[in-house]
């Protein structure tokens, strides 16, 4: 079966951008099933550089794409990202961008509590894109969300609102904020509803029908599974699910008509924000991974902590995702290194263990187990086969594939689309 998930395997920013552009040109339909513009997915193409946060990317390409109900819409935001497209020479039209009609939406009130839990002594500071990702999550599980459908219901848009505001203004009272108006919410969803409402559509039929006529569909997924509200580092996670089977609660197409999960793995370890992190280095290294790896976010721009390659992290996001394959990145940051270290278990308490605890206590108590293996000189850049890579580079490869028992499908040297070694295409697979 064609159709396949693209994951991130560790905490966000392992360069699925690059790799979703590669494959998008093979698909027929690209699909976000979850996030909302905090990722931050870089696409360069005859040197150009497009920055998505909420598109699919596959719009880049003319693909026809697709925002499934599982993702939060800020529909102030959708407006400038496709005026910036535009502005880039890209065709966005309601021929080419669908939005399930069942997708919540970010409200500015979901912005300002996002920032004002992140920047308040009270509460835990999570490190969020302080995009309000959270707090519209919330009011979607609290059954009291706003959807993009509520757009097109002008006369039922006010009780929807009113409701809304019942929980969040009681909120406000609690943190002494000033309470907000049905009618500045009603102004705000009002004055976008029209930018928005041409595109909106029934999402699960779409991607059935395109299913049954035999078209590839790319699942593009956005953060990484360590930052999954289940399987992740909670409470250090988004608040959405990143793990590959929520594909399929998040587009409406049922997991049988999955076939492939890629997941994308940087050659190290990065992550934004706060949480626990054990190989993260303090150090030279970590600082030659930083700025040899340019790890500065996309859209916040925030500094990313690095560290070494884990493989108890993967190896757990291999199984808790079904990941068929990994598409390894980042491999060249490594070049010139003396020596490199993969953390091959944890010590807990003085036992060790080969997997990442559930509790946050022992989550930030785990040490790495290193083994050491030997670096390369040579420079693994820009390499488009095997032969062309240094023979320790080729060894650390075969040694991770072997730590987290999943063959490596794709090896990216160089930001460039070109710059790849390909070993299965996961459309053939
Ligand atoms: P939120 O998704 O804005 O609520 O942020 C929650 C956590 O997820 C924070 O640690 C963020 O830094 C992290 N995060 C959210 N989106 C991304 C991403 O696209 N890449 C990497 N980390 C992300």
């Amino acid at each position: 079966m064609a159709n396949v998930i693209v994951v991130g395997s560790q905490w966000g920013d392992e360069g699925k951008g690059k790799i979703v552009d590669w494959l998008s040109e093979r698909a027929d339909v690209i699909v976000r099933y979850q996030g909302g513009h905090n990722a931050g997915h870089t696409l360069v193409i005859d040197g150009v550089s497009y920055k998505l946060a909420l598109l699919p990317s596959g719009l880049v390409r003319g693909k026809l794409s697709v925002i499934g109900n599982g993702v939060v819409v800020d529909p102030h935001h959708f407006v400038t990202e496709v005026e910036k497209l535009r502005a880039q020479g890209v065709e966005v039209t309601p021929e080419v961008l669908r939005i399930a009609e069942n997708a919540p939406l970010i409200l500015s009130l979901h912005r300002e509590l996002d920032a004002i839990r992140e920047d308040g002594s009270a509460g835990l500071k999570i490190g969020t894109t302080k995009r309000g990702i959270g707090p519209a999550y919330e009011d979607k599980v609290g059954r009291r969300a706003i959807r993009v459908i509520d757009l097109a219901e002008p006369e039922s848009l006010r009780p929807k609102i009113e409701r809304l505001l019942t929980h969040h203004n009681a909120l406000r009272r609690g943190m002494g904020l000033a309470e907000i108006s049905v009618d500045s919410i009603h102004n705000e969803l009002t004055e976008v509803a029209d930018k928005i409402l041409p595109y909106v559509d029934q999402v699960w039929k779409i991607l059935d029908d395109k299913r049954k006529a035999g078209a590839r569909i790319l699942f593009e997924g956005a953060q990484g599974a360590l930052l999954d509200n289940d399987h992740g580092t909670y409470p250090f996670v988004t608040s959405s699910n990143t793990v590959a089977g929520q594909a399929a609660a998040g587009s409406g197409l049922g997991p049988t008509a999955i076939g492939y999960v890629l997941g994308i793995t940087k050659a190290y370890t990065t992550r934004v924000g706060e949480g626990p992190f054990p190989c993260e280095l303090d150090d030279a290294i970590g600082e030659h991974l930083s700025t040899v790896g340019r790890e500065v976010g996309v859209n916040t721009g925030r500094s990313r902590r690095c560290g070494w390659f884990d493989a108890v992290l993967v190896k757990q996001t291999v199984r808790t995702s079904g990941i068929t394959g990994i598409a390894l990145t980042k491999l060249d940051v490594l070049d010139g290194l003396d020596e490199i270290k993969v953390c091959v278990a944890y010590e807990l308490d003085g036992k060790r263990i080969d997997y990442l605890p559930a509790s946050m206590d022992a989550q930030a108590r785990v040490k790495p187990i290193y083994e050491t293996l030997e670096g390369w000189k040579d420079t693994t850049a820009g390499a488009r086969s095997w032969n062309e890579l240094p023979a320790q580079a080729v060894k650390y490869v075969r040694y991770i594939e072997e730590l987290i028992g999943t063959p490596v499908s794709m090896l990216s040297t160089s930001p460039e689309r070109d710059d790849t070694i390909l070993v299965t295409d996961p459309f053939q697979d």
